[in-house]
């Protein structure tokens, strides 16, 4: 009889491929891609990642869902279970703490970003009902980031709907919504591209995203892009694992992998698209916009455009919805563990995780206000939990997990998960996760130590 997860099965090969897509495609995709873009030389980053995604990022996200399916476990239990299983050494438990810290540490500051598009949405559907206009979004985006109190309070707001999915088990709801949601996103993606294709300014933004300058790659654009690229695919602290965990055995990984491959780095760059031609169009310098890059930006053009509001509205309402559907994932690998060792119900302890996010989110909610004369390593506090977290705990969770699968597993298990696989692609796929991307993900860390 097929192995179970005591946590829910997803049921059907959509349903996977819809929650592990609505994982990957968020934040990441359509606030954090281009700006990191903008800050780190457009082409140049640009290449990188995308480099990244295709020899790092989609074997071990293939890794990733393969380990949790043999494992049907939370990401702990799992990787206790399969190192009794093959004689492996304990240390490989570590991917799972890692996972986990990492876990709390990204859920802190994507909420308080969640929040943000919670805020802007509320401006626009004010907007609709008389409130007052955008004029300024510089000024409406410091004021905002200058109260700690709003931000506190949505980044609540934020938690606690994701609580409330996670909270309910596999989601009914939440499945259906995001089935209809989702591509409403990619339609009004698609109508800001023609729109920035009515602007004159659509050709200067595929330059600068698509032309690299290759004298602007060091190692802080590699460090940034590879952080990236697992941070976006949702990689590296075991979510793909955890999720892995509920999927069928009958699915085929590889295939529903290279589809959330593929979607998640279409929506970032058609964010790109998006959002570049606005920023030139309206005289903003490309280079160096930061986290507030889309709030200060898009907010011109949905005061200027036909319909604006409403484009507004459904852009940042939606760009929320994309959020939520990543935080729920990001609160899952913890609640389940807790769920499992501690023997606590699944409510209560995705309310305990949550909670503990939202208070080390506050750090975040203070870097831009209280505590913004902060600075570490060049960077805000914000940034720093950034490079810890996204930039270093990541990719090194990712690179324990690509060696784990290519030289701990018994090759059984490998055949086992990855039936129906061509064989030249199997063999490339066991290169890779053994030599090639943990080599890559070396050269990159230590390049940024030394
Ligand atoms: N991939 C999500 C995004 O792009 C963020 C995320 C990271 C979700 C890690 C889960 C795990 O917004």
């Amino acid at each position: 009889m097929e192995k179970t997860s005591i946590h829910g099965m997803w049921s059907s090969r959509t349903a996977f491929i819809l929650a592990a897509t609505g994982s990957a495609v968020g934040l990441g995709n359509i606030w954090r891609f281009p700006y990191l873009a903008s800050d780190n030389g457009g082409g140049a980053f640009v290449l990188v990642y995308l480099m990244c995604i295709a020899f790092v990022g989609l074997p071990i996200l293939i890794a990733e869902i393969m380990i949790g399916r043999h494992g049907r476990r939370s990401p702990i239990t799992t990787l206790v279970a399969l190192t009794r299983e093959t004689g492996a050494a304990k240390g490989w438990i570590s991917i799972g703490w890692i996972g986990i810290v990492a876990g709390i540490l990204i859920l802190s500051f994507y909420s308080v970003v969640g929040g943000w598009t919670l805020h802007y949405s509320w401006l626009y559907l004010a907007q609709l009902f008389g409130g007052a206009r955008i004029t300024d979004p510089g000024a409406t985006f410091d004021a905002l980031l200058a109260n700690p109190w709003e931000l506190a309070g949505w980044h609540a707001v934020f938690m606690g709907v994701t609580v409330g999915v996670v909270g309910l088990g596999v989601e009914k709801g939440l499945e259906r919504a995001v089935r209809f949601l989702m591509p409403v996103l990619f339609l009004t993606l698609v109508a800001l591209v023609g729109y920035g294709a009515t602007t004159g300014h659509l050709g200067k933004a595929a330059a600068f995203l698509f032309q690299p300058d290759f004298s602007k790659i060091n190692a802080g654009v590699m460090m940034a892009a590879m952080g990236q690229a697992f941070f976006s695919l949702s990689l590296g602290m075991c979510t793909m694992m955890t999720y892995g965990a509920y999927l069928p055995k009958d699915i085929s990984i590889p295939k529903t992998a290279g589809i959330v491959a593929v979607a998640d780095t279409g929506i970032a760059l058609l964010a790109g698209l998006a959002i570049f031609p606005i920023v030139i169009g309206f005289g903003i310098n490309p280079n160096g916009g930061g986290p507030g890059l889309i709030f200060t930006s898009l907010p011109l053009a949905f005061d200027v455009m036909s319909g604006g509001v409403i484009y507004g509205l459904l852009f940042f309402g939606l760009l929320f919805v994309a959020a939520w559907t990543s935080s729920i994932s990001l609160l899952e690998p913890a609640t389940a563990f807790l769920v499992e060792r501690v023997g606590i119900a699944r409510k209560n302890g995705s309310l305990l995780v949550a909670g503990l996010c939202w208070l080390v989110g506050l750090v975040t909610v203070f870097s831009f206000n209280i505590w913004s004369h902060i600075r570490l390593l060049d960077r805000d506090l914000m940034g720093v939990i950034e490079l810890v977290a996204n930039d270093t705990m990541l990719p090194l969770g990712g690179l324990l997990i690509a060696l784990f699968a290519g030289w701990a597993l018994k090759e059984t298990i490998l055949r086992e998960q990855l039936a129906g696989m061509p064989a030249g692609l199997f063999t490339a796929w066991r290169w890779m996760v053994r030599i090639l991307a943990p080599l890559l993900v070396l050269m990159v860390l230590l390049n940024v130590v030394l």
